[in-house]
């Protein structure tokens, strides 16, 4: 991609940031993102909720707040049933209305498998973006949702669990990270990115080498979903999270007790996940204040510290 040259671009694509920013007037900018894909789930409404938490999930990582968007759409109109689409829509619908977000509109082309997603806009003050490029030394690293939602979509693909197993998983990725991101502004916190493909390793590292600093994780620490490492170990993985371990492995150290299923997970590419946040650890009891509740976690998994990659331990 050729560079903008727009004196207005605050964050373009050039730093692996989650949106970019756009600005306005000097207290005024747009945050702006689209995120779609393809069904991770049977249901519908659920699929349409969960692409519509992930599409609006990059605005919040920024600090940022989204206020409009539209829905992006591919259908197989011939071989299923509208209703489909209808109830993918509606819950894309459902998550923007609790998200205070209005849907203008949007576009569906036919293709042969439906997709769905967002196009977002959100408004942010120039001066308070927080992107993933300033994790400071002495931060500590915080999460805000728990990880392995890859694994599970894969294992229900499978059937290797019940859409019932699912359930956890789904409510986590249809959850908002509408608090962590005015967390991360009332708190000041110094960088955040949410996790998504790339996985938590792979989203640390773009922090890591944002910041020029070197991200420690203790591996104990990482919230992971129920189920999820036993279905590692019996081989229960998408081929994404393989490729994702596989280029880690380049940037990343392992202590030598950090069991594989876990090294597995760290890299396991997730839907819609938490905010990977960092911040001074005397702001940490003002940041948990904020998450309090429930459908929320806030839980230290490590820290940052001079030097480069990914340290887990
Ligand atoms: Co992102
Ligand atoms: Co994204």
């Amino acid at each position: 991609m050729p560079p903008t040259g727009n004196e207005n671009v605050l964050v373009g694509y050039g730093t692996a940031d989650d949106a970019g920013v756009y600005k306005l007037r000097d207290d005024l900018a747009l945050v702006q993102t689209v995120d779609f894909f393809t069904p991770i789930v049977d249901d519908p409404y659920d699929f349409g909720r969960i692409a519509a938490a992930n599409a609006l999930s990059d605005v919040y990582a920024m600090g940022g707040m989204p206020i409009s968007a539209l829905n992006i759409a591919t259908f197989p109109i011939d071989t299923l049933d509208p209703e489909i689409l209808t109830r993918i829509l509606e819950g894309g619908a459902a998550i923007a209305q609790q998200a205070g977000v209005a849907i203008l509109g949007g576009h569906t082309i036919k293709d042969s498998e439906p997709k769905y997603g967002l196009a977002v806009v959100g408004t942010i003050d120039p001066r308070s973006i927080v992107t993933n490029a300033n994790a400071r030394p002495g931060d500590i690293l915080v999460l805000t949702k728990p990880i392995g939602t890859g694994i599970l979509s894969t294992a229900l693909k499978r059937g290797e669990i019940t859409e019932e197993q699912m359930s956890d998983a789904i409510g986590w990725m249809a959850s908002l990270n509408d608090r962590a991101g005015a967390a991360l502004q009332r708190c000041d916190a110094n960088a955040a990115t949410d996790i998504t493909g790339f996985g938590l390793l792979g989203h640390a590292n773009e922090m890591a080498r944002g910041s020029n600093a070197a991200l420690h994780i203790e591996a104990a620490s990482v919230p992971v979903l129920p189920r999820v490492l036993e279905l590692i170990e019996r081989d229960v993985v998408p081929g994404g999270t393989r490729d994702n371990a596989a280029a880690h492995a380049a940037f990343t150290t392992f202590a030598p007790s950090v069991p594989s299923a876990l090294r597995i997970a760290l890299s396991d590419a997730q839907t819609s996940g938490g905010l990977l946040v960092s911040l001074p650890p005397d702001r940490l009891s003002a940041f948990q204040a904020e998450m309090s509740g429930a459908n929320a976690l806030c839980t230290v998994i490590g820290e940052v510290r001079s030097g480069d990659g990914i340290v887990v331990h």
